[in-house]
């Protein structure tokens, strides 16, 4: 799949796409060699780019915030539309996939990355990384119930680790350090409430991006790539 050239400087953290248009016209940047004017050129993963003479180091990972919509599987495939769908194709080529699962209803941050090794630490339940999520409920939470589920509830056969939840009547944000299968709506279900509305607003060192529409996703920054890889 080819990419335009500046979208793989400004992806590779070299330059930003309107600093490569420039050096682009300053015939600063060749592709195997042979100086191209215009970073509006594309390129695939086996052509040698060069800034300024020397090969550039191409990025082999990627990170990836999205704000998931509701209506959307967190897969690679499935019958109904995946989180994969809404990325455009030079994105989705390059192996990516959701690290962790929201449920189809369920809104707000998501990774996607193809970096298998980072993936598997951030949901490994060693690493204990948290997660916040932002509830609305059908009946009021009462005090009692919250200290319930802030102590710890039954779940798969164990008791799930200490939460922190910061609540008002019907809705709040929830911290919690695992990940079980539908996790929050069962610990609501457990003390006779039903979550209406869940949002994730952050994962680990990571907050959602108050920018990024529902349904959008943007690279991490450099920063929040180096906070996401100190999870390990
Ligand atoms: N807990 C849930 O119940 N659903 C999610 O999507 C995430 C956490």
């Amino acid at each position: 799949m080819k990419t335009r050239i500046d979208k793989i400087l400004s992806e590779s953290n070299i330059m930003t796409r309107s600093e490569a248009r420039a050096a682009a016209k300053k015939g600063r940047i060749a592709v195997n060699g042979a100086v191209v004017r215009s970073s509006d050129e594309k390129a695939d993963d086996a052509d040698v780019i060069s800034l300024d003479g020397k090969p550039i180091e191409r990025r082999k990972f990627f990170y990836y915030m999205m704000n998931k919509p509701a209506g959307y599987v967190c897969a690679t495939e499935d019958n109904g539309p995946t989180v994969l769908d809404l990325l455009a194709p030079e994105d989705r080529a390059r192996g990516i996939f959701p690290a962790g699962r929201l449920d189809k209803d369920t809104v707000g941050l998501l990774v996607i990355t193809n970096d298998g090794p980072l993936a598997h630490d951030l949901l490994s339940p060693k690493k204990h990384v948290s997660k916040t999520y932002y509830f609305e409920l059908e009946s009021d939470l009462s005090r009692d119930d919250a200290d319930l589920l802030s102590q710890g509830v039954p779940m798969d056969g164990t008791v799930t680790k200490p939460a922190t939840i910061v609540s008002e009547r019907r809705s709040g944000t929830i911290t919690v350090t695992e990940g079980k299968f539908h996790q929050i709506k069962r610990m609501f279900a457990y003390v006779g409430n039903k979550v209406t509305y869940l949002k994730r607003i952050s994962f680990g060192p990571l907050e959602l991006d108050s920018t990024l529409a529902e349904g959008k996703y943007r690279f991490l920054t450099l920063e929040e790539t180096e906070k996401l890889r100190g999870v390990r």
